[in-house]
């Protein structure tokens, strides 16, 4: 499909017809979730946002472009009902289902224009972008139109999954970009663990970021997940553990038993990965399963692109002696957080010998709220359900 073809009409009439109510009632009904009152809140709030985008025309092209298009528009709001709302921010503490719930209502959306992206990629991408814009015209001076233009051809409706503002060249970024693509009918929906006004909260330059919050709250409805409980840390019923407390003589037992039961007993080897012209070393490596010590991987200098080698490369991963982490460790902390991310969203699978349980690994210290998220993605990846899943490469 030529995603930059200009005007393709938004489908109505989706060849099912089925929104995201009825994906949340039937996964109810056949017992693979719990019903949730305030899931069932929000899927309403998906749902009616799903019956407006059956029949939503984006504004054209052409009128967007116009003074008279643009002029034609400004329509006083009660004559287009609604008009100024271009989406959902779905908020909540972790593991609320607020990802499952935006990709039940992705999935059944019939935008045929549509796209579902994490949004640090989107993020890498826009500022890519920008500067392949700024290369290719030099002395142009607003990259913001065109890249707006782009963005709203490719796609009309834009899932935004664990939407955050990392920095000032973010913040900056992102307040008029937002503004041209709701100008343009871009509708959002992202999912988020802060809520619009703790955004870049206490961070230098947020005083600049104050009109993007402004932004975000004119066009989108703020829907608070307070779902019942975490779900990542629903547990199954099997005691075989992945996550190996105290170390000691006792967990590296199991941790030798299960390298030889992952490996199926191949010959045990050291390995070495390359990573942008540089070698990591892999201490013990067998059968696509790698073995290492925590101090190998976060008290040394690697970074995201080491972990997501790792991660590409193994299936799984055993790792010994997980120390606890305090204030003074936040470099080990950020890194554990980039590898475990890696791991997860490569499905790679990770036993491990720790001296405490996910949760209770680093209490507090600089990065320790994110490390909430490490630690339910932890929980989730000891579950029979994530041994299941197929390894991402
Ligand atoms: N009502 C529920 N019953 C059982 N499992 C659920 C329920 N809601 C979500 N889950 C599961 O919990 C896990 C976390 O959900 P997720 O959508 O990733 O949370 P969030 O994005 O809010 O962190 C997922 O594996 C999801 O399938
Ligand atoms: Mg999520």
């Amino acid at each position: 499909m030529d995603v930059s073809a200009p005007e393709q009409p938004v489908l109505s009439g989706a060849p099912t017809g089925v929104g995201p109510m009825a994906v949340y009632r039937q996964a109810v009904a056949e017992k693979r979730i719990v019903a949730d009152p305030a899931q069932a809140a929000a899927v309403e709030r998906l749902q009616a946002l799903w019956s407006k985008l059956r029949h939503y025309d984006p504004p054209a092209r052409l009128a967007r472009k116009s003074l008279i298009g643009r002029f034609l528009r400004r329509k006083p709001v009660d004559e287009a009902p609604g008009s100024e709302i271009n989406g959902l921010y779905l908020v909540g503490e972790v593991g609320r289902g607020k990802s499952m719930l935006m990709d039940m209502f992705f999935e059944t959306s019939d935008v045929p224009r549509r796209r579902r992206i994490h949004f640090h990629a989107f993020m890498q991408e826009t500022h890519a972008r920008v500067f392949a814009w700024k290369q290719e015209n030099p002395g142009g001076d607003d990259p913001i139109p065109p890249l707006a233009d782009r963005i709203a051809d490719e796609a009309i409706l834009l899932c935004f999954d664990e939407f955050q503002i990392n920095d000032i060249a973010d913040a900056i970024l992102l307040g008029r970009l937002f503004e041209a693509l709701f100008e343009r009918g871009v509708i959002v929906v992202a999912t988020s663990n802060t809520v619009p006004d703790d955004l870049f909260r206490g961070q230098p330059g947020r005083d600049a970021f104050l009109p993007f919050i402004a932004v975000l709250k004119k066009h989108l409805d703020v829907l608070v997940l307070e779902a019942k409980q975490d779900y990542r840390r629903l547990r199954p019923s099997n005691d075989e553990d992945t996550w190996h407390v105290p170390p000691g003589p006792a967990a590296q037992a199991k941790l030798d038993a299960a390298f030889a039961e992952l490996s199926r007993g191949a010959p045990v080897k050291p390995e070495q990965l390359h990573v942008m012209g540089r070698i990591l070393a892999v201490p013990q490596a067998a059968a696509g399963i790698a073995r290492f010590d925590f101090a190998d991987l976060c008290a040394r200098n690697l970074g995201a692109g080491d972990y997501l080698a790792i991660a590409t490369h193994f299936q799984a991963v055993v790792l010994d002696d997980i120390p606890l982490l305090t204030p003074d460790n936040h470099n080990e902390a950020r890194r554990f957080i980039n590898l475990i991310d890696n791991l997860y969203d490569h499905r790679v699978k990770i036993i491990a010998s720790a001296a405490a349980m996910p949760d209770q690994l680093y209490p507090s210290g600089d990065g320790a709220k994110a490390f909430e998220r490490t630690a339910s993605r932890l929980m989730e990846m000891r579950t029979e359900a994530y041994f299941e899943l197929a390894h991402l490469t």
